[in-house]
C-alpha cells in the first residue's frame, strides 16, 4: 500500500489564499463565535484572551505544523498518510483517531449548526409573540426540545455540507470557502459597528480588553488550552488531509500563522459583536452557552434595525459552521473513498448515513427526557457523550501522538525538510518550532488529556 503514493496525481488547492481560506474556514466556526465569547465571559474577559493567545502560540501552531507536514508528505487522508509514512505500521491508528473525531464532532456539531438555520427562518417572523425574538428563553427551551424540527434542520445542514464536499476539493471546498470567509468577516464587521455604537457599549469593550486576573484559575488556563486546540480543528484529520492537498513548494509556516491569526481575529470580533450589546442591554456576559440563542435574540428585539442584524448574524453563524462541517466531512470521506477505493459520491452517501445514526440522537438529547447512555459509558446524553469523547479523549490523545510522531518518532527524520521545503525557506523559525514541538507542546497536551479524563 505504501509503495506508489508519491507518484499518484492528487487534487491540490489552486492558490495560497485557497489553502488559507479552507483551513481558516475549518478553524473558524461555532467554537469562535459561540463558545469563545461565553468562555471569555465566564473567565475574566481579556485575561482569558491573553492566556488563549499564549497557548495558541506554544501549543496550537506547533501541533498544526506537525499535522500539516504529515499530510503533505503522506499525500492522503489521515489514516493512509500515517500508513504511507511508516510502511503501514500501527501509527496509522493515530490517523484513525482523528477521522473518528471528525465523524463524531460532525454528529453533534450539526445539532447546533441546525439551530442556526431554524433561527434564520425565524428572523422572518420577527415579531411573532411566541418566537425567539419576543420570548427568547421560552422559545429556545421549546424549540431545542421539540424533536423533529431541529432534526429536520440538522439534516438539511448535513445535506448542504455533503453538497459542497461532493463538488470536490478545488471546485467545492476551495471555491466555497474563498467567498464565504471574506463575506463572514464583512458581516461581522457590520454587526460590530452596530454593537459598539449602542448606548453604554463602552463597558462591553472594556470588559473584553481590560484583563481581570482575579477570575483566572487553573481551570481558566485549561479551558483556554482546550479552546486553542478545538478552535484550530487540531487532531481531527482535517489539517492533515488539507495538508495533503498542499503543493510541496508552498510555505506551510506562513499558512499556519495566517490561520492562527484569522481565527483569533474572528474570536475577538465575536467578542466585540456580543459584549457591547450585552452590556448595553444589561444582559450578563456570563450567561454561558445560552448567550447566542437566548441573550442575543432579546437584544436584537430591542435594537434599531434588529431584524436585519439578526438575519445577518444567524447567516454568518451558519456560514461559519458550514465551512467547519465541510472540513469534518472531507476528513471522513477522504478516508472512506481512498481506503475502500470507491468514488467520492458513494463515500459521501455512506458517510452521512452513518453520521445520521449518531447525529439524530444527539439532537434528540435536548428533549425533555432524553435517552441516557448506560452508566459504564458515562451515563450522559448522546450529545454530551460525543462531546466528551472527542474533546476530552480522542482529540487530545490523537494530538499528543501526532506531536510525538513528528518530534520524537519516525517523523523527526523529515520534519525539518518538510517545514523548510528542503532548507530553502524560514530556516530561523525552525529551531524554536522544533523546541516547542519536542518539549512544550506534548507536555501541555498531556496535561489537557489527564485533566479531561479525570
Ligand atoms: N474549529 C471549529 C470551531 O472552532 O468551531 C471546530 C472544529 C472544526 C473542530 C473541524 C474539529 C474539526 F475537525
Amino acid at each position: 500500500m505504501a509503495h506508489d503514493y508519491k507518484s499518484k496525481p492528487r487534487d491540490t488547492f489552486g492558490s495560497k489564499f485557497g489553502i488559507i481560506a479552507a483551513v481558516a474556514g475549518s478553524a473558524i466556526g461555532l467554537g469562535n463565535i459561540w463558545k469563545f465569547p461565553y468562555m471569555a465571559g465566564a473567565n475574566g474577559g481579556s485575561a482569558f484572551l491573553l492566556i488563549y493567545l499564549v497557548f495558541l502560540l506554544i501549543l496550537g501552531v506547533p501541533a498544526m505544523m506537525a499535522e500539516f507536514t504529515v499530510g503533505r508528505k503522506g499525500r492522503a487522508n489521515a489514516f493512509t498518510s500515517f500508513a504511507n509514512l511508516t510502511g503501514g505500521s500501527a501509527w496509522k491508528w493515530v490517523g484513525m483517531m482523528g477521522i473518528l473525531s471528525s465523524f463524531f464532532i460532525f454528529s453533534f456539531y450539526s445539532t447546533v449548526a441546525g439551530w442556526t438555520l431554524g433561527y434564520i427562518v425565524r428572523t422572518f417572523t420577527f415579531t411573532d409573540p411566541t418566537g425567539p425574538f419576543v420570548q427568547p428563553e421560552g422559545y429556545f427551551a421549546q424549540f431545542s426540545a421539540s424533536g423533529w424540527l431541529p432534526v429536520l434542520y440538522q439534516i438539511i445542514f448535513i445535506l448542504f455540507t455533503a453538497l459542497v464536499v461532493k463538488l470536490g476539493v478545488t471546485k467545492g471546498i476551495e471555491r466555497t470557502t474563498k467567498w464565504m470567509m471574506p463575506v463572514l468577516l464583512l458581516l461581522m464587521v457590520i454587526i460590530v459597528i452596530r454593537s459598539v455604537t449602542l448606548p453604554g457599549a463602552a463597558a462591553g469593550v472594556s470588559f473584553l480588553f481590560k484583563p481581570d486576573f482575579s477570575k483566572v484559575t487553573i481551570d481558566t488556563c485549561l479551558n483556554a488550552m482546550g479552546q486553542a486546540f478545538f478552535s484550530l480543528s487540531l487532531a481531527a484529520g482535517v489539517v492533515l488531509i488539507y495538508g495533503s492537498y498542499v503543493k510541496s513548494t508552498d510555505n506551510m509556516m506562513t499558512s499556519t500563522a495566517s490561520v492562527a491569526i484569522s481565527s483569533t481575529v474572528v474570536a475577538v470580533l465575536a467578542g466585540l459583536m456580543i459584549f457591547p450589546a450585552t452590556f448595553s442591554f444589561g444582559v450578563a456576559p456570563t450567561s454561558g452557552p445560552n448567550l447566542i440563542y437566548v441573550a442575543l435574540p432579546s437584544i436584537f428585539r430591542n435594537m434599531v434595525g434588529g431584524q436585519f442584524f439578526a438575519l445577518l448574524f444567524f447567516i454568518l453563524l451558519s456560514m461559519a459552521a458550514l465551512t467547519s462541517t465541510i472540513s469534518m466531512l472531507e476528513a471522513v470521506i477522504g478516508f472512506v473513498s481512498e481506503h475502500f477505493h470507491i468514488s467520492r459520491s458513494t463515500a459521501i452517501w455512506l458517510s452521512i448515513a452513518a453520521v445520521a445514526i449518531f447525529a439524530i440522537p444527539a439532537t434528540l438529547s435536548f428533549m425533555p427526557e432524553p435517552m441516557l447512555l448506560p452508566s459504564w459509558l458515562g451515563g450522559k446524553t448522546v450529545f454530551g457523550t460525543l462531546d466528551f469523547l472527542t474533546s476530552n479523549i480522542l482529540m487530545p490523545a490523537g494530538c499528543l501522538l501526532t506531536v510525538l510522531f513528528v518530534g520524537w518518532g519516525p517523523g523527526r527524520k523529515w520534519f525539518r525538510d518538510e517545514v523548510t521545503n528542503g532548507g530553502t525557506i524560514g530556516r530561523r523559525w525552525y529551531k524554536p518550532l522544533e523546541f516547542l514541538l519536542k518539549w512544550v507542546t506534548p507536555v501541555l497536551v498531556a496535561v489537557i488529556l489527564v485533566w479531561g479524563v479525570l
